[in-house]
Parts: C-alpha cells; structure tokens; sequence
C-alpha cells in the first residue's frame, strides 16, 4: 500500500491526477492537502470525497506546523507537488504571491519531508518527492528547435522564475541531503476542470455567453498542448520507473497558435452547438508583456527511458474538453463567480478597450496590413 500526498489536488491537474489515480491504481491511500484558493475547488473531487482511501485536508503548504504534522501521522511514501499560483497574468500583475506559495511552499514541504523521511543520512527506499514543473522555466523558444532537459534555464516571467526557483530548492535538498526525487516540466495542459483564466476554457467560456475572444498580440504565439490525462500518467510513469534526481520533459508535439486554437474552438461550438458563435467573436487586444512566442517541448528522453507516450492526439482531447464544458455549465457557473468576474474586469476591461492594439474585428485582410509577419 502506497501513501500519496498531492498538494493542490483540487486545481486542474492534481484533481485529474487525482480521478486518473482512482481509476487506474489499486491499493492506494491519497491525501489531498490544498487550501482551496480561487482556483481549488471542491466540485472537482465530488465523486471521490467519500471514498475510503481519500482523505481531503484543507491546508496550506506554507503552514510549517500543519505539514510537519501530516508528515508525522501519515506514512507519507511518494508527495506529488503540484500546489502553485500558475497564471503568468496574475504573476504579471503581482508577483509576491507567487514567491510566497511556490517557493516557500515547496521549501516547507521539502523540510517537513527531510525531517519525517531521513534517518541517519538515508531515506528508505519507497520515498519519493515528485516536483510538478513547467516548461515555461526554459524561456522564450524562437522559431526553431525543442526544449530537452538540457535547455538552460531561463525564465522571464515572475510565475516561471518562481518556478524555477522551486526546481533549484528541490534538486538542492537532493544533493544535499540525499533526499529522493524527481522534476517533470510538462508543457500547456488542457481538458476538464480547467479555470477559465486559461486560454481554452476561457475562450470556450465566452464562446457560451458570446462574449469577445480576446487575443494576445498578433495570436502567432505557439503552445505545445497536452491533454491532460497524458500528463498524468507520464507522472505515474516517472514515479514507477524514473532514475533519482532526473528532470523530465513531458509533450506532445501538438503545436498550436492561440489565433489556430480560438478558430477551432469557435469552429467547433459554431457547428455542432449554437450557430450564432462565429470568428467575428475574436478580438485581437494588448500582448501579454513580455510574451514568450513559442514553447515546444522534446520529449524523448520520457518516451525513451520510461516507455510513456501520449495516448490522446489533439483532435480528439479538444473535442473531448469541449464537450465537458458544454456538458458542464453548472460547474463553470459556479467558478466564474465574484473573485473570478474582479480578475476578469481587471485585466481584460482595459485591454478591449478602443486604444487597445488590435482592437479590430477578426478579418484577415485588414489584419495582414497591420501585422507584416502574417
Ligand atoms: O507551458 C506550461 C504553462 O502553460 C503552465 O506552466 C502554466 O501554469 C499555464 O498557465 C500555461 O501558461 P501559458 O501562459 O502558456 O497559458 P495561458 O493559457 O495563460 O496562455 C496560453 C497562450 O494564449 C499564451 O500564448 C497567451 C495566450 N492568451 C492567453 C489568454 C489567457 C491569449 O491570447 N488570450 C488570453 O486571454
């Protein structure tokens, strides 16, 4: 029987890792330590919170006193760290938030670990501290190439540098103190239960109410989109057969401009949904400052050592979250609620604007004559 501790399992990735554990994996305890902040939500776990082996904690990975006390009541044998402020906007907007949670979070739970864990300068055999990062702490990537594990790092947002700053403490108390671990840096995940602050839920949201679609710039930035039950087991494969102390990429090789994602989004609601939702809906607005223009990831290594691949082609995932949404209003109802329309209005009320950039309707010709690249 294997203990989990997943920090942030009610937000995106850690609830679907959360349901992916559930279905795939028997003779497990999981205990879910978050502390329910704007995009933690309790709905997402609602068909696992009765069952025996999950335990939800609501708690701060930032609290000393709490974590060390999970660590001591709970055979702790693998944490899985996906707790983090993860919206490159909001750390725009105010980074210290982001220092706080990601970094002195990831130090707390990193002493709490080295304290229940070690003995005598060893760690038993069946511990584990599996750091969630991103590929965002690589930087920008121009036009050319992937990003292996090898890529410097080179944040240049306050959320990625937090981030990255996290990787260093966790590899840091590896080499340190010897304490077991591994690092994933996964690209754009995508699918059910994603905040709307995201680009696919947020623009799949506004499609339902025929709100604006509000692009970035000249929409030509390049994502590398992953579905995200494949994150999920690429995280299973990296704990079962991942060396101590590796990075890994995790990718696959889906990359998509924002203006290619807004289009198959609208294309897809506009067919198969409400015919009233059309391209005239996107609206070029002010670029995110300092915009990484593309992330692709190479994710061989993964692929290689762990035998992982992604089972879900893009085509079909974007379908699939597409239709959760639709076939979920209540629940995105419920999480666009006050915090979330606040955020809403302050970044994106200025940014459409008149004197915003590219506040023009989406029409090909007139955009090809402001924008050369195109
Ligand atoms: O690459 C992995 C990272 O992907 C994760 O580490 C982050 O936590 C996650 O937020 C995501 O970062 P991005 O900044 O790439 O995701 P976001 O959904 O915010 O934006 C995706 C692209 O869409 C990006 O080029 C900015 C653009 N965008 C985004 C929003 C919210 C728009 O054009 N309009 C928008 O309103």
């Amino acid at each position: 029987m294997k203990t989990y501790l997943i920090t942030g399992g009610a937000g995106f990735i850690g609830a679907n890792y959360i349901h992916y554990l559930m279905k795939n994996k028997q003779n497990i305890q999981i205990i879910n330590l978050d502390n329910l902040e704007y995009s933690g939500n309790p709905e997402n776990l609602k068909e696992v919170e009765e069952l025996s082996h999950y335990r939800f904690l609501k708690g701060d990975i930032c609290d000393r006193e709490l974590v060390c006390q999970l660590f001591h009541e709970a055979e702790i044998d693998y944490v899985v760290h996906f707790a983090a402020m993860t919206h490159v906007d909001r750390s725009i907007e105010s980074a210290r938030p982001f220092i706080h949670s990601n970094i002195e979070g990831t130090l707390t739970l990193l002493e709490a670990a080295l304290e229940a864990w070690e003995t005598d300068g060893q760690f038993p055999g069946s511990k584990k501290f599996l750091y969630v990062s991103t590929d965002e702490v690589y930087g920008d990537l121009r036009a050319e190439g992937y990003f292996t594990e090898d890529t410097p790092i080179a944040p240049r947002n306050p959320y990625s540098a937090s981030k990255a700053s996290a990787e260093m403490l966790v590899r840091a108390f590896g080499e340190t103190h010897g304490l077991p671990y591994h690092i994933t840096r996964c690209s754009n995940n995508y699918g059910p239960y994603q905040f709307p602050e995201k680009l696919i839920p947020l623009l799949i949201h506004n499609c339902l109410r025929h709100a604006e679609l509000p692009i970035y710039g000249d929409g030509q930035n390049i994502r590398d989109w992953l579905y995200v039950e494949d994150h999920c087991s690429a995280i299973e494969a990296v704990l079962k057969r991942g060396k101590p102390g590796a990075v890994y990429n995790i990718g696959g090789h889906n990359e998509k401009t924002t203006l290619e994602i807004a289009e198959i989004i609208v294309d897809y609601i506009h067919d198969h949904h409400d015919p009233a939702v059309t391209r005239d809906l996107i609206r070029y607005v002010a670029d995110r400052k300092g915009h990484d223009r593309r992330y692709a990831i190479d994710p061989r290594k993964t692929r290689e050592e762990l035998f992982w691949k992604p089972s879900v082609t893009f085509e079909t995932g974007i379908i699939k979250t597409i239709q959760w949404y639709l076939e979920n209003t209540e629940w995105l109802s419920h999480v666009v609620s006050g915090e979330y329309l606040e955020y809403y209005e302050r970044h994106y009320g200025s940014k459409t604007k008149p004197d915003a950039i590219y506040n023009v309707p989406y029409k090909v010709d007139t955009l090809r004559r402001r924008v050369p690249c195109l």
